[in-house]
């Protein structure tokens, strides 16, 4: 099993580390960093204002990241790529910029159990905002979602927005054969997929999975902070208000009358990260490098390893959030363990510098649907190895001798 830690630095300074937090953020390998400290160092001007030659050098690097987005995704057109901040300022834009223009007073907004508080607050706040009827699907005990769709979707549903793989459960949904099925029921409705999760798990193609929109982050796929990615129809961003409003979203600012530009620059108020864009485009060079097909194989193998173990060191006593099968995860462990404070462990965990998260991941619905407060959630990427797992299974050990 082939590991890609050496592209990653921050095991130089430190070589113990046991990183098991992807899913909150993932490492960032040499090339991402190097490109943050190239902009900086080399041409680090504002972009599309300056008509002298290192702003012509960061537009180019700007928009071309736009374009690599747009082919990582398959999206028709670049112009159907917005950079925000992150996938949860994607999917407030479209609640706000589209989701107040079409959705009124009994009208439906739909949103499964499984979702990030990010994919289900805003829904909410629009639901309750224009008195549309706050719909949530409901999973299995395995977080599985329905596998029919004819009593969810109905001639009032505007909106169904739903997670391709949740940052808790942690496996694909079926989301192409939900989606076919919406547009059966109600050609009108607007798909919105979040797609923070699973930008790493297999290759995503926006026109064949007929999403209307895509929300994702840069930092959660092997780039930087501060940059996050919405795709969006084009037809519909054009019909969309725009979200913030300032320099560089106009055409021409008048007393009278303000007029907009097209997308996606509409959507692009004031200075956008610059650096975070360009080392984004960088961090999908990495992702081609290494090919999503390998990482998702990785993370599958590995993940297949760490499912085996835990149940073969801790069978009952370890309860495993989703389908009790090692098959098909990717990389996400959220679990309780005998009856032990999730904080109690993580702090555990860390003295033994593993690191893991403990609480309810910004999914509470989905926690309390499946009858746990709290859970600790380990999880894995292309950096980590079976020396890893097997330092987290003894570690976890140590939790229950210590807690017991
Ligand atoms: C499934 C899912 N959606 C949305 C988000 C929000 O991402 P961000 O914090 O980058 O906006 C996360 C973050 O963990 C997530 O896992």
């Amino acid at each position: 099993m082939k590991s890609f830690r050496k592209d990653f630095p921050i095991y130089v300074s430190n070589p113990d580390l046991v990183y098991l937090d992807s899913t909150a953020t993932t490492l960032k390998p040499k090339t991402v960093i190097d490109s943050l400290v190239d902009y900086y160092s080399n041409y680090s001007a504002n972009v599309f204002r300056g008509i002298y030659r290192i702003s012509e050098q960061a537009t180019e690097a700007y928009e071309s990241a736009r374009e690599k987005v747009a082919e990582f995704i398959k999206a028709k057109r670049s112009e159907e790529i917005i950079f925000t901040r992150n996938t949860t300022e994607s999917l407030n834009l479209v609640a706000y910029a589209l989701g107040r223009k079409i959705v009124s007073e009994g009208d439906e907004v739909v949103v499964s159990i499984l979702e990030h508080h990010s994919n289900f607050v805003p829904w909410q706040s629009l639901a309750f905002e224009t008195g549309a009827d706050f719909k949530v699907v409901e999973t299995d005990k395995f977080g599985t979602l329905p596998n029919d769709w004819s009593s969810i979707v109905t001639k009032k549903t505007k909106i169904v927005a739903l997670t391709f793989v949740s940052n808790v459960i942690g496996i694909p949904n079926p989301l192409k054969k939900i989606i076919k099925q919406i547009r059966a029921l109600n050609p009108e409705t607007v798909v919105v997929v979040d797609s923070a999760q699973a930008m790493l798990t297999s290759k995503i193609d926006v026109s064949d999975l007929d999403c209307d929109f895509l929300a994702f982050s840069g930092h959660k796929m092997f780039g930087p902070t501060g940059v996050g990615v919405l795709y969006g129809k084009y037809k519909l961003l054009e019909e969309s208000y725009p979200f913030l409003y300032g320099g560089e979203m106009i055409l021409s600012v008048s007393v009278a009358k303000t007029l907009f530009q097209d997308p996606p620059f509409k959507f692009e108020a004031g200075t956008p990260a610059i650096a975070e864009v360009i080392a984004l485009g960088t961090a999908i060079d990495y992702i081609n490098s290494v090919t999503v097909e390998q990482i998702s194989e990785y993370v599958s193998d590995l993940s297949g390893y760490c499912y085996k173990s835990l149940k073969q060191e801790f069978g009952e006593c370890i309860s495993i959030l989703g389908p009790q099968s090692a098959k098909s995860r990717k990389g996400i462990f959220a679990f309780k363990f005998f009856d032990f404070h999730p904080h109690d462990i993580a702090g555990i965990l860390n003295s033994y510098n593993i690191a893991v998260r403990a609480g309810h991941h910004c999914a509470m619905p989905l926690h309390n649907h499946l009858g746990y407060p709290a859970t600790v959630r380990a999880s894995l990427q292309i950096y980590n190895t079976k020396e890893d797992v097997d330092k987290f299974i003894f570690a976890l050990k140590q939790v229950k001798k210590k807690l017991s």
